[in-house]
């Protein structure tokens, strides 16, 4: 894809460029909630701190580093965000569109964005996965609204596909393969950054949510926007409020998240090997 050259996008590819000359990403990664780890396991790796990146705001959450690498992942180039933008921060909704672009704006053809999420299926314990297969933007909010960006893409997003079919069942495939569970489900992003009410997660279940979290909605929107395929993976970290004894907090999630990532690193280091194949 060009994008312009005076776009906010290419400004910050350009300068991550800076650190890594002539780096071209095959696939971008977005680490979510204590799943940063899988950023240590890049090699070649160089690290920008998103306060380097003209345009990036940082990033306020614990557990999350804030930084932008570019590297290599059995032998792939890979672009990964080590902790991402999240409405309940204060953004605007259109900040999303920056870091996503960049992806593309290094080359990237696809995105691996993983998260933590609550579980509103009794089988989908903390610690497992979850395939996301679709998502209800509960957030009610959306990061395209405002004039078109007619470079990146068209101004009505289509978004039957967005959880692309090809990428879900390679991961299926892979998690076979690797005796990894991979649950599937809806994925209800929520602005938060209050936990939900047990009334709440009631109606969600009736929606057809399978899992919750309050992110990942605004960036698979952006990502269909300007074309790059999408597979989302969900750390479950808890149970969704109402339904377990244990409370929700944020402390939980991140250590039942180092959790999930045990699965998680094997299972998204196979995805990517897949992007050198061919
Ligand atoms: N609700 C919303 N977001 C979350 C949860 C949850 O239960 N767990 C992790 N992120």
């Amino acid at each position: 894809m060009s994008s312009p050259s005076l776009d906010p996008a290419a400004i910050a590819a350009d300068v991550l460029r800076e650190h890594a000359p002539g780096f071209t990403a095959r696939l971008g990664i977005v680490l979510g909630s204590g799943l940063g780890g899988l950023a240590e396991e890049l090699l070649d790796a160089v690290a920008v701190p998103y306060a380097e990146i003209p345009g990036f705001p940082r990033s306020t959450v614990v557990g999350h580093a804030g930084r932008f690498l570019l590297g290599r992942l059995e032998g792939v180039p890979v672009a990964c965000m080590q902790g991402r933008f999240h409405l309940y921060e204060g953004h605007e909704p259109a900040i999303v569109k920056l870091p996503i672009r960049t992806f593309r704006a290094l080359g990237a053809e696809a995105l691996l964005l993983t998260n933590a999420a609550g579980s509103l299926r009794p089988e989908a314990r903390p610690g497992s996965l979850m395939l996301i297969t679709d998502h209800l933007n509960f957030q009610w909010a959306n990061p395209l609204i405002g004039p078109n960006d007619d470079d990146w893409g068209e101004r009505f997003v289509d978004l039957e596909n967005a959880y692309d079919p090809e990428l879900r069942s390679r991961l299926l495939r892979l998690a076979d393969e690797l005796g990894v569970v991979l649950h599937q489900g809806v994925y209800c992003g929520l602005l938060g950054p209050t936990f939900e009410t047990p009334a709440e997660i009631r109606a969600y279940r009736t929606l057809g949510a399978d899992a919750v979290g309050m992110s990942t909605v605004p960036e698979v929107i952006v990502a269909r926007h300007c074309g790059l395929r999408v597979a989302v993976v969900s750390a479950i970290t808890n149970m969704a409020v109402g339904m377990s004894t244990e409370p929700v907090a944020h402390g939980a999630v991140l250590d039942m998240a180092a959790q999930a990532a045990a699965a998680l690193v094997p299972l998204a280091r196979a995805f990517v090997r897949t992007f050198g194949e061919g």
